[in-house]
């Protein structure tokens, strides 16, 4: 496997009735001075330096947001396997914390979760905060063993800042499986149980536990993939209530790597079904996915959350490229954080990710406007690239959005209601050569149906774009990286579309 191998201060709004140009002078220096970390994302997360992928170790405790991370400090590409950490009273900054878990003897330390142990289940103290881990033993990979994958315990009586490993780690053995890791553990309240889901190749196991320490295997679920997709990776599983209904159903998050997942590799998929406490079952036929973009991958939500909100972070890249991507000092961002609602629309069941409530506390409005039936439309913006862009189309026949700059850098998003799919091409982006991969997944789409009205919301950071369709139905997430900031915002079809509360915030 490759990996294992391997800113608006001023505004001049000159709005003819069609046309809206701006220029915004005290931030076009500030980027300037930016330049040195060109792709340093300004409201995502990224570490100080080095490498990162999968969150890790989702959990609110006292006031903050925990973000542990898979991270390796000594190089910018993927390596021996850490848990880097950082904490966030509101989801949105966050400040660095030192090295939660360094790898041992029993290996490095591959992704996982973390729960609180209010009532001192496991006996390292009230109120500790217990990493559940996989270790992942290089030196018995390298002899060509294949039970290399175990899972490990830790404990944090200080919030996180240091950590001890329980002294009789591996606390679940490997039982002959390959890829056998990435335990998410969950309270079931219900049950009054710990219960890990874990991922063992090609399916889930599900494990019960009364003090984190001993675990027993309680169910498996399969899913027939014709063709199979890859490596079963980061499971999360939890209840949601169908919004505006008391039905409640549970939800299974798996992620994929391989090159099977529509995005062509690293995507993540859902599962909406019924647990009974013991086995997970679904009516499910077909795979739904959490992002349709090609860069939120390895996913889960936090445990603990004070409202009880669902919140979801992914990793912002993608293994096809992750390694090789055009920045320097540091590399890969987190999504921004999701709160997952569950919805039934038209009888299907859909997890929506919608953008966290208090992102509006970073964001001022630069501009409103309701633009209906003029045509061409376009402004300019010299910040586009730290902006939410929003709006309602409601489309005849074709929706097609162009953002671009002099450099003419484009990426152009559609809409086709006949067919009902929703694109996005990244292939004029900006660099793109970097991998060649990267350019192959330069077209994502996926099928939205026939809307009659779409809502849509676009967030644009240094080197990403977010794009919400519908509050959250449907998202696309990908990478890009421009050669000078995007400037440029045209709806390019003439006839047949009217676009309704039309707004640009600046972030931060
Ligand atoms: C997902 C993943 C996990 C593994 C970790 C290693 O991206 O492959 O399955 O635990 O990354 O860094």
């Amino acid at each position: 496997m490759k990996k294992f191998e391997l800113s608006l201060i001023i505004v001049l709004l000159v709005l003819g009735c069609s046309k809206a140009t701006k220029t915004d002078k005290l931030s076009q220096s500030s980027y300037v001075n930016e330049k040195v970390e060109k792709y340093r994302s300004k409201f995502h997360f990224t570490p100080e330096a080095n490498w990162m992928n999968d969150p890790n170790g989702l959990v609110y405790s006292n006031g903050y947001y925990h973000l542990f991370y898979q991270y390796y400090p000594n190089g910018t590409v993927w390596g021996p396997m850490h848990w880097g950490h950082a904490k966030s009273k509101n989801l949105l900054k966050w400040e660095h914390m030192p090295i939660a878990l360094f790898p041992d003897e029993l290996g490095y330390i591959f992704s996982g979760s973390a729960v609180i142990d209010k009532d001192n289940t496991a006996g390292f103290g009230k109120g500790a905060m217990i990493a559940i881990f996989t270790y992942h033993d290089p030196v018995k990979e390298k002899e060509g063993k294949i039970d290399y994958q175990t899972q490990g315990i830790a404990y944090s009586l200080d919030e996180g800042v240091t950590w001890k490993k329980y002294s009789e780690n591996p606390v679940i053995d490997n039982p002959g499986i390959r890829d056998f890791r990435d335990p998410k553990v969950i309270w079931n309240e219900d049950k009054e149980i710990w219960q890990l889901i874990l991922v063992a190749k090609d399916h889930v196991q599900i494990y019960d536990s009364k003090n984190l320490k001993q675990w027993t295997k309680i169910s498996e679920f399969r899913f027939e993939d014709n063709p199979p997709l890859g490596v079963w990776e980061c499971p999360d599983l939890f209840k949601l209530k169908v919004d505006g209904t008391e039905e409640e159903k549970w939800v299974l998050i798996i992620s994929h790597g391989g090159e099977s997942a529509p995005n062509g590799g690293s995507g993540t998929r859902y599962f909406v079904g019924d647990y009974d406490g013991t086995t997970f079952t679904t009516d499910q036929k077909e795979s739904q996915w959490i992002d349709y973009g090609t860069d939120n991958y390895a996913g889960v939500t936090y445990n603990n959350t004070p409202d009880n909100k669902r919140i979801f972070i992914g990793w912002m890249s993608n293994w096809n490229y992750a390694n090789e991507t055009p920045t320097k000092k540091w590399r890969s961002a987190m999504t921004l954080p999701r709160e997952l609602k569950l919805i039934n629309k038209n009888g299907k069941y859909l997890v929506k990710s919608k953008i966290i409530e208090n992102f509006k506390t970073i964001t001022t409005e630069v501009l409103k406007e309701e633009i209906t039936g003029h045509f061409p439309y376009d402004f300019q913006y010299q910040n586009l690239q730290q902006s939410k862009i929003s709006f309602e189309a409601i489309v005849n026949d074709k929706l097609e959005v162009i953002l671009s700059n002099s450099n003419k850098d484009l990426y152009s998003i559609s809409y086709d209601k006949k067919t009902g799919v929703f694109s996005i091409d990244r292939s004029q982006s900006g660099n793109v050569n970097f991998n060649s991969n990267f350019k192959k997944s330069s077209f994502q789409k996926v099928n939205i149906g026939t809307e009659d009205q779409l809502a849509i919301d676009i967030i644009l950071d240094a080197s990403s774009i977010e794009i919400f369709i519908n509050q959250g139905q449907y998202v696309i997430t990908t990478q890009v990286f421009s050669n000078e900031n995007y400037t440029d915002f045209n709806v390019k079809n003439k006839d047949g579309i009217t676009i309704n509360n039309f707004k640009i915030k600046k972030i931060l």
